[in-house]
């Protein structure tokens, strides 16, 4: 047998593990992976992880005044348990997130990115090893720029799913964005009640018009293609910096020995007709055409809700501990 698809992938790509759970990071080898209070919020749920919860809890026991506050301060610590796990298996580096609630506050961002830093620095984890994962937002963009500019802290945007959240992002000199693919494509299904293939998803476009843009105006953000519904989407954007890929699908790839030809690459991109645009500075600008996008607002708003909500769950569970 050759190569199985994931080996041919990895070729062209840089794959990262779409998990919180440490076994499937094992199995997969991803360079990169990720952890959010969401993956947690299902980790937790095995008792293997019992041990860093307590360490988190133990943390925070003799910390703040009430068992909220004492919540809040072992959720950073398990987010960091869990952030030095993983980093014990991959070789890169891991995404920790800033709490969604905290999306429309730079300031507030800033300062939890910082605090984050911190509890690993403490660990002692080096902040070349992390990605602060915020939310794609005006003001998240601006906290990654100064994050970026100012502490030299990489910061990976996420609910990315439009071309003016990725020029932002590029502007503002992130580390990396993860536009999202099958959010997308869930919204066109929903919307027009039509199916799509791997070329006319919506996601999949989305995805190669940001990464053509970049490459044509040689912006150095990481482009990494995330939340894919099926390979088809995955095979559709080989060549892509970045893709980060959920367990289930990995284990496709991995049995599969379909060839895998690149669907990108820098010489076409540099070759594309694509007007340069900006939105340095001009917040009115960005929000308008963000606004223009019903996909992209509609998905941007419910994906802070569904990070904010797994967010406040793992907190009700942690203060159960105090
Ligand atoms: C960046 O964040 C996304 C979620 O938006 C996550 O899936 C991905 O693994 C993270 N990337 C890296 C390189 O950690």
């Amino acid at each position: 047998m050759g190569k199985t698809s994931l080996e041919q992938l990895k070729e062209y790509t840089t794959v990262v593990s779409d998990t919180g759970i440490i076994n499937d990071i094992k199995k997969y080898t991803p360079r990169d992976a990720t952890t959010n209070p969401s993956l947690i919020l299902a980790a937790t749920k095995d008792p293997a992880y019992a041990t860093l919860i307590d360490v988190a809890v133990d943390y925070a026991k003799d910390k703040g005044s009430s068992a909220e506050e004492k919540a809040n301060i072992a959720l950073d610590r398990l987010l960091i348990e869990f952030g030095k796990e993983i980093l014990k298996i991959v070789p890169g580096r891991v995404s920790t997130e800033v709490d969604a609630r905290l999306s429309f506050d730079k300031e507030a961002t800033i300062k939890k990115a910082l605090h984050l830093i911190d509890l690993y620095k403490q660990e002692g984890i080096d902040k070349e090893r992390i990605l602060i994962k915020i939310a794609s937002t005006w003001e998240g963009i601006q906290a990654a720029k100064e994050l970026e500019e100012k502490y030299g802290i990489h910061c990976n945007l996420t609910l990315l799913f439009s071309f003016e959240q990725a020029v932002a992002c590029a502007e503002a000199k992130v580390t990396l964005i993860s536009p999202f693919v099958g959010r997308i494509l869930d919204w066109y299904k929903a919307s027009t009640g039509e199916t799509y293939t791997a070329e006319t998803d919506p996601g999949v476009k989305s995805v190669r018009a940001i990464y053509n843009y970049y490459k044509k105006y040689d912006y150095k953000t990481i482009v990494m293609g995330a939340s894919f519904r099926n390979t088809g989407e995955i095979y559709a954007l080989a060549g892509c910096d970045f893709l980060t890929i959920a367990p289930k699908l990995l284990e496709e790839l991995y049995n599969s020995d379909q060839e895998v030809k690149p669907h990108l690459n820098v010489e076409s991109a540099k070759a594309s007709d694509v007007a340069k645009v900006s939105y340095i500075n001009d917040e009115a600008a960005f929000r308008f055409a963000l606004n223009e996008d019903a996909m992209a607002t509609e998905k941007l708003s419910q994906g802070i809700r569904g990070f904010s909500k797994d967010a406040v769950t793992l907190l009700k569970d942690l203060e159960k501990r105090f």
